[in-house]
């Protein structure tokens, strides 16, 4: 413990690389724990550019079903810790798989979200997008500009990422201090691999998670608990310095 209270206090440049499992303890379902189906389909077979070229209207009711869910949902202690992190570290990034604008609500501002957000679409011939400050049954969505179909604006598996946004990922990770991993499987490889590049680099790395990811054995120090119960103790090492 003493080391990572000395990493802590002498830490200036930190990295939180979040998943889903953040978000639990607001009620939202991870991807790959129990809860994650939804009319007998997974996020895999929905959450695909096939998907929405063979039903539309499916995989808009659903993006638009976990859409009211997000919006029903509140940030934890988790999320609000991790805004926090941003007046005590003087370069800090928060990089999110999550889409449910949570980190958003709790205050981040220093942030990236690498597969997108759940209130934004964006038309499927023009690349208008609109962000939805509340849910909406419209179905389909029609761009206000060209009138065709949008989809939501959420990196689908087996789609690139943005490669200017992943570049500065990395560049921030390889030269972090600190890197957290938050709430995720891992399952998900690129954010691993930010991970992996800040590790790699010299950073001293906590991992938040009940369950071990698949970079656990690369962890510095792992809390196999709860994001909810860890960081407003980490939050409290910060405060006493
Ligand atoms: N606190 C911390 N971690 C938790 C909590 C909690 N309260 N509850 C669950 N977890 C952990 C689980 O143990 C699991 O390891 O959160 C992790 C969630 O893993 P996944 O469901 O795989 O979610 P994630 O890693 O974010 O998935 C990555 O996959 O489906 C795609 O694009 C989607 O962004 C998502 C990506």
């Amino acid at each position: 413990m003493e080391e990572l209270i000395s990493k802590l206090k002498k830490a200036k440049t930190v990295t939180v690389i979040s998943g889903a499992g953040i978000s639990a303890e607001s009620g939202i379902p991870t991807f790959r724990d129990a809860g994650g189906y939804w009319k007998n389909h997974s996020a895999e077979t929905l959450a695909t550019p096939q998907a929405f070229a063979k039903n539309p209207k499916l995989v808009t009711e659903w993006y638009e079903m976990r859409m009211q869910k997000c919006f029903e949902s509140s940030p934890n202690e988790g999320h609000f810790v991790i805004a926090e992190f941003e007046k005590f570290f003087p370069n800090f990034l928060l990089i999110t798989q999550n889409v449910d604008g949570l980190h958003t609500r709790a205050g981040s501002k220093k942030m990236i979200e690498l597969h997108g957000n759940i209130y934004r679409f964006r038309c499927t011939k023009c690349k208008q997008k609109i962000q939805f400050e509340k849910p909406t049954t419209e179905n389909p969505i029609k761009c206000k500009s060209c009138k065709s179909i949008m989809r939501p604006d959420i990196l689908w598996f087996g789609e690139n990422y943005d490669l200017l946004v992943l570049g500065e990922a990395y560049m921030f990770a390889k030269r972090s201090d600190i890197i957290f991993v938050i709430g995720t499987s891992g399952m998900v490889t690129v954010p691993m691999q930010i991970a992996m590049e800040g590790i790699n680099a010299g950073a001293y790395s906590i991992e938040i998670n009940p369950e071990k990811s698949t970079i656990h054995k690369s962890i510095s120090v792992s809390f196999q608990e709860k994001s909810g119960i860890v960081l407003p103790k980490i939050l409290n090492i910060l405060k006493s310095k």
